[in-house]
């Protein structure tokens, strides 16, 4: 097989034409397909829908403390789902903090508050003027918007197969007293699909922060999501509450977590987990903004997983529902880009992404060639802060909501827009 980099003028011209006849294939079927975003797929929804069964008129509306969940109060969630949230973040139940439906909301709200009133008596990071966030790159969009919406300089960070470079990261935090946090989703990473290796995890819990107030922001939103039974092909990562006290920095560390991608997104049950001391800062500023949190979605949860066992069980009826989409996605990409050099894809183990990176200078041709045949991508650049891609060679593709046979299609129509948009760049320079 002659590569495309190999060829000359005339064979690439060649190729543009027969890969312009297929794109029209393609075209010339109207395709309304959208691999854009991690939402779950209806049949995955449809599986929760029990859930809605578990309490009715009839039931009792009392938590395990005695507390009537149909009234006010109960500041940081009930005790069952503090245990149930606890089990997900593999931390313990007097660690957790239990919110509302989006851990997302719970990170804009910890950053709002740092901008305006510090962090455990540290200076408003509004007054600073310069406050910076680390952003491992790849990594996930609505983390960066976040940051930019408060005027947080973001400093990109490269993610490596165990984590982010910690060499950097160590350097920034370290170093810089601007630097205030860094954005972290420790395993299945979106969209790298990277788990944090041992070593990362402990590189993280000994930082030695230039800032006080400094705070890792642990994003773990795919703790249990694996695509694989066996628990070989599972990943594990050490649990860095515990590793950051061991390492004498208790305070360090927020953990966040929901069961977006375990029930209903949009109507689960988002949590916290970190030190006592940060619990009693938060709780604190949390009774000024509500009475509680909704409690009979979170007996809800509770009653109809009834423990971690049910969770892990649920898991795996998810894993059999996206297995095979990944698996179609992967399959596709080999048979069709296997050998041609012109991309890299990850293999992950769980999580919603899989992540391509085209030649440089591509990937943005690719998704506008991809959209205009009717299949919707992430847009190009988004997996980076302000949306800037330096390589412009980063594609998340989210596997989740199409069925495998549309899931096919468009994944076959993406490789052909990736050799396209390879030929044609490589045409700007014969
Ligand atoms: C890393 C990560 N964190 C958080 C979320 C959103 O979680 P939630 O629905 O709890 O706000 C997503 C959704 O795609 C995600 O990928």
């Amino acid at each position: 097989m002659k590569l495309y980099h190999e060829m000359s003028k005339t064979e690439l011209l060649e190729q543009k034409e027969f890969l312009l006849k297929k794109y029209k294939e393609f075209k010339d079927c109207h395709l309304d397909l959208n691999m854009a975003r991690g939402k779950p797929a209806p049949a995955q929804l449809d599986m929760t829908m029990g859930m809605l069964d578990v309490l009715s008129s009839n039931s009792r509306l009392v938590d395990e403390d005695g507390i009537d969940c149909r009234n006010y109060g109960t500041l940081d969630g009930i005790p069952e789902a503090k245990k149930m949230m606890a089990a997900i973040m593999d931390v313990s139940p007097d660690q957790v903090i239990i919110y509302g439906n989006a851990s997302l909301n719970i990170m804009y709200d910890t950053i709002a508050r740092s901008m305006t009133h510090g962090v455990m008596g540290s200076n408003p990071w509004y007054k600073l003027g310069d406050a910076k966030f680390l952003c491992p790159v790849p990594g996930y969009d609505r983390h960066f918007a976040i940051t930019e919406f408060f005027g947080i300089d973001m400093i990109p960070i490269p993610m490596t197969p165990t984590g982010p470079d910690m060499d950097l990261v160590e350097h920034y935090v370290n170093n810089d007293s601007s630097v205030k946090g860094i954005w972290c989703v420790p395993k299945y990473s979106n969209p790298s699909g990277v788990s944090y290796s041992d070593e990362t995890v402990r590189r993280f819990a000994h930082l030695k922060p230039a800032a006080t107030g400094f705070r890792i922001f642990w994003d773990n939103a795919y703790s249990v999501h694996h695509l694989y039974k066996e628990e070989d092909k599972q990943d594990k990562i050490l649990n860095i509450l515990e590793e950051c006290e061991k390492a004498g920095n208790p305070d360090i560390v927020y953990e966040f977590a929901s069961t977006s991608k375990i029930t209903f997104s949009g109507a689960g049950v988002a949590a916290m987990a970190t030190s006592k001391a940060n619990i009693d800062f938060i709780e604190k500023q949390m009774t000024v903004q509500t009475i509680g949190h909704d409690k009979i979605n979170q007996l809800r949860h509770a009653r109809y997983f009834k423990d971690f066992d049910g969770i892990k069980v649920h898991m795996m009826k998810h894993a059999d529902i996206m297995r095979p989409k990944f698996e179609a996605v992967l399959e596709i990409l080999e048979e069709e880009l296997g050998g041609w050099e012109i991309g890299t894809w990850s293999h992950p183990r769980g999580g919603y992404f899989i992540s391509f990176d085209s030649m440089e200078g591509c990937a943005k041709e690719i998704v506008r060639l991809a959209k205009e045949a009717g299949v919707v991508m992430t847009g190009a650049g988004s997996t980076f802060p302000y949306g800037i891609d330096p390589k412009d060679s980063n594609i998340r593709i989210a596997p989740s909501y199409p069925t495998p046979d549309e899931l096919r299609t468009a994944v076959s129509l993406f490789t052909v827009c990736v050799k396209l948009a390879t030929v044609n760049k490589l045409l700007e320079t014969k």
